[in-house]
């Protein structure tokens, strides 16, 4: 791939159309079309440099920036890739900043995908997806995949309020997404993980599975509510990451063992018994 008549680094790095953009509660979707790249997995993300103004005269944002993939459509080719953003910061501004007819540096997809709920625990009779806030995004792709294949699974979401809970009516849109306000604006007033207590009490855990992303927070609830009832749990991590494909070690979170793993390529899906904490992202 070429820019400007200069390769581009790395190998797969490639200019992509915005197809589409749109806000969504208080985040904001926007579509790429891949015309280069492989379909992805459930839980891979990309890494993301978008628009004109990126390494800009302030210098920021400097690094490209991790974005999960929130859904696919199309085929190889033609890839039309969905993200849903929260600005937090500059590099996620310019994104959400973004419209029909720019383009945008993508590179990837990079990283561990989710595994099916029966390589995780050969019993499993379906799945429970837990999300939170922009963490919601991972697991819409992996809702359908599941639903592609046949495997019945029930989502549980969560969000501190209206304004931060975008996609959720276009993502989940249907009978099986429960949902959790911390302001009680809607659903059960509380966690999403009170939620999950109460579907886990009602079932046999030896026979669940559980997939989660959101706040670190919220996915350490998670990994602790799993081991304390023996339910198998797959964990989307965040850390910050510099180059997404293994090279620099700036992603780095501890395992049980007390050793690393490189979360850009050892992640960013983890099974809950790997690491010790959900938080450890976060301090590492
Ligand atoms: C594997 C992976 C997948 C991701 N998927 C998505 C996604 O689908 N959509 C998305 O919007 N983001 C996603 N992120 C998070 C995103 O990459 C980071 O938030 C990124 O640092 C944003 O860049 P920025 O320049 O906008 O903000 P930065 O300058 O990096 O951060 C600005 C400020 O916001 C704080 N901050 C950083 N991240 C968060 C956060 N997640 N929540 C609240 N505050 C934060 C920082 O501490 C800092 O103070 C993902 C991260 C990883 C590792
Ligand atoms: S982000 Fe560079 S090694 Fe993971």
């Amino acid at each position: 791939m070429v820019v400007d008549d200069r390769p581009i680094a790395p190998f797969n790095r490639r200019e992509c159309a915005v197809a589409e953009t749109h806000p969504a509660g208080g985040y904001r979707v926007f579509t790429l079309v891949d015309e280069q790249g492989p379909e992805p997995d459930p839980g891979q993300f990309y890494m993301l440099t978008a628009g004109d103004h990126w390494q800009g005269e302030a210098g920021r944002p400097y690094l490209p920036r991790a974005i999960s993939v929130a859904a696919v459509t199309g085929n190889p080719g033609a890839l039309r890739l969905m993200f849903l953003i929260d600005e937090v910061g500059p590099g996620t501004r310019l994104m959400a900043a973004l419209e029909p007819g720019q383009t945008c540096l993508l590179a990837g997809p990079f990283g561990r995908p989710f595994s099916m709920p029966k390589a995780l625990n050969p019993k499993a009779a379906g799945a429970i997806l837990v999300g939170g806030g922009i963490g919601i995004a991972p697991l819409a792709i992996l809702r359908r995949a599941l639903v592609k294949r046949g495997v019945p699974s029930r989502t549980l979401l969560g969000f501190r309020d209206r304004a931060h809970s975008g996609g959720v009516d276009e993502l989940f849109g249907c009978e099986e997404t429960r949902l959790a306000f911390e302001d009680g604006s809607s659903g059960h007033r509380g966690y999403v993980t009170d939620l999950l207590l109460k579907v886990l009490a009602g079932d046999d855990p030896g026979g669940a599975v559980v997939y989660s992303c959101g706040p670190p927070m919220m996915l350490e609830a998670v990994r602790s509510i799993c081991a304390e009832s023996g339910t198998a749990c797959e964990l989307a991590l965040e850390s910050p990451m510099a180059c997404g494909f293994g090279a620099c070690f700036g992603c780095a979170v501890p395992k049980t063992d007390g050793t690393y793993l490189r979360l850009c390529v050892d992640g960013p899906v983890v099974s809950g018994d790997e690491i010790a904490s959900a938080m450890a992202g976060e301090a590492a």
